[in-house]
């Protein structure tokens, strides 16, 4: 089928990249962009699926609609359906998926350029994928403050709160302002770095989007920037974003964990892949 033979052309990209990163040129060129669809199958809920994403179970909340639990207004006027759901979106308990791991095979083989995530689970710095490798485009919990005078509010302070559903404050007694992860809220700026790497996926040879449904601006326009040479491979339930527009698109429709192995495969790396996911 099409899509066989685009999955075998990808596979020889993939193999040509790693013998030129081997050859001592750069072979870093590998760009990945991905979302809530790679945590999935390690049991963290994405977003926008109909009946097991995150919006469409956040009745219990009763919130004015879904996406209030990430607005920053809505925050400030209730904070307490984020600290809710912040228990369970707490990292630490979730174990890598293999496209985790296919994304650390890419950095270990040399070819990662950099990879965009929407993800704040922290799951690929746990795969191994180097820090200075990741641009966390949406934050993360890794470190949390006031949101009104920017005062650093300290980790266990902020584990302490979510395990006993408590909305911590201001360590400034005199602000007593609100405390919040260090999580993109809509209607907050992404952080700097999403834009100081932004011109990257047009440095790109291939890129990689998964697990993504490619509806939240500036993220979603990341694929577009990409050069019309440059071949776009979208491992995806959904095809989303305008991917198979360009004629050197590749779509891989399916679960991305099965996705993953069929490029692994076309790369002659499945064993390898399968040994260090089994070391995660
Ligand atoms: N394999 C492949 N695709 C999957 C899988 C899977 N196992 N599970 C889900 N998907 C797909 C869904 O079909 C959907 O297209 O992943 C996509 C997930 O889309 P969203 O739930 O919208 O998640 P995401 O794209 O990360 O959301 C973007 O929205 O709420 C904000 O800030 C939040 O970062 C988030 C942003």
């Amino acid at each position: 089928t099409l899509e066989n033979r685009s999955v075998e052309a990808v596979g020889r990209m993939l193999k040509a990249l790693e013998k030129r990163g081997e050859e001592g040129e750069r072979g870093e060129r590998v760009v990945v962009m991905t979302g809530a669809g790679i945590s999935t199958s390690a049991g963290i809920p994405d977003f926008r699926s109909p009946t097991t994403g995150l919006y469409a179970n956040l009745a219990r909340l009763n919130l004015p609609y879904a996406e209030a639990v990430f607005d920053i207004a809505y925050f400030r006027n209730n904070p307490l359906p984020f600290y809710t759901l912040a228990q369970e979106l707490y990292p630490g308990k979730y174990r890598p998926t293999i496209t985790h791991s296919f994304i650390r095979l890419l950095h270990d083989k040399g070819i990662l350029l950099k990879l965009f995530t929407q993800n704040i689970d922290c799951l690929e710095r746990e795969a191994g994928v180097p820090g200075d490798k990741i641009v966390e485009a949406h934050g993360s919990f890794a470190r949390q403050s006031c949101i009104e005078c920017k005062t650093a509010y300290p980790e266990q302070g902020m584990k302490d709160a979510i395990r006993e559903k408590r909305v911590p404050r201001c360590v400034d007694k005199a602000c007593n302002g609100l405390v919040k992860p260090e999580i993109v809220f809509f209607g907050e700026q992404l952080p700097a770095e999403f834009f100081a790497n932004r011109d990257l996926p047009t440095q790109a040879h291939l890129c990689i989007v998964m697990g993504t449904s490619l509806s939240v601006q500036p993220f979603a326009g990341l694929p577009a920037l990409c050069r019309e040479e440059t071949p776009r491979v979208l491992l995806n339930m959904e095809q989303v974003g305008g991917i198979g527009s360009r004629p050197d698109d590749v779509l891989v429709l399916g679960d991305c964990d099965a996705g993953v192995r069929k490029l692994a495969e076309a790369a002659g790396w499945l064993e390898e892949l399968e040994a260090l996911w089994a070391r995660t």
